[in-house]
């Protein structure tokens, strides 16, 4: 099926997918191998993904790769994941594909505790796809929703935002994904079904979606899957049901 069939077999899209990447330790555990491995295999099903979701029409796609929770697991985990977001940035084929896709790559969550080498990686590679105008993909990492609430109530107090003068406009201008649109749908691979700290603020009104699959295996045909059962929601945003 062509990318045109397949966005024509679905005829409702959303514009922004947010993703849980959840279950590469579990993948990683079903094959033998270090927990380390399934994150590095689902570092490297990034662009699949991303590919997919872009053919299909998708314009922005938030990947929760490293939560403020996630700091709290052994070191060489941290490290670890550190290590493949640093070295997948820093590889020359990675930017190549960003670009032949035509694709903006985003960071949200804090810098500050990233290692300095880290922080340069991820500003090369923000400066070096910010012209592009295909699919922005956002990564999140070092992000926790609350983390990200309470440094917006930081800044506004720290600029003596008036009280009156805040409100739901205001507030979005201080959140990391300034500029983007609330997710529409939220894909969460690996079973689970728990928010975990991510977009608490953009996702009051999204759509979830929860596959047993795990992350490195959330390939093109699971993509159409989420895409088809987001086609069927009704969404209502507190108001009541559309007749026909
Ligand atoms: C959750 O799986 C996954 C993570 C905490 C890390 C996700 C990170 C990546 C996919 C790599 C990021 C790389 C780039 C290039 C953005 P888990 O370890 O909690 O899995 P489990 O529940 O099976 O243990």
């Amino acid at each position: 099926m062509t990318a045109e069939e397949k966005r024509n077999n679905i005829d409702k899209l959303p514009t922004h997918v947010g993703i849980i990447m959840d279950g590469n330790g579990r993948w990683a555990e079903s094959k033998g191998l270090p927990r380390l491995a399934g994150h590095r295999a689902g570092g490297d099903n990034l662009p699949r993904v991303a590919r997919a979701f872009w053919a299909h029409g998708i314009s922005y796609l938030t990947v929760y790769a490293f939560s403020t929770e996630n700091w709290s697991r052994p070191q060489l985990e941290v490290q670890g994941l550190m290590e493949i977001l640093r070295e997948t940035l820093s590889r020359p084929d990675f930017l190549e594909t960003l670009h032949k896709e035509n694709m903006r790559l985003r960071h949200i969550g804090r810098l500050d505790r990233l290692t300095a080498d880290l922080r340069k990686a991820i500003s090369n590679v923000l400066e070096r796809t910010k012209d592009n105008t295909g699919l922005t993909l956002n990564v999140a990492f070092d992000y926790g929703g609350r983390e990200e609430l309470l440094q917006a109530y930081q800044a506004m107090m720290q600029e003596r935002i008036p009280p009156e003068a805040v409100n739901e406009e205001t507030l979005r201008r201080y959140l990391y994904t300034i500029g983007l649109p609330d997710p529409d749908l939220i894909i969460r691979t690996g079973g689970e079904e728990r928010l975990s700290n991510f977009l608490l603020w953009q996702s009051a009104y999204s759509e979830y979606y929860t596959t047993p699959c795990y992350w490195p295996d959330f390939d093109e045909a699971e993509v159409q899957k989420a895409l088809q059962a987001y086609s069927q929601r009704q969404r209502r945003f507190g108001g009541l049901r559309v007749p026909g």
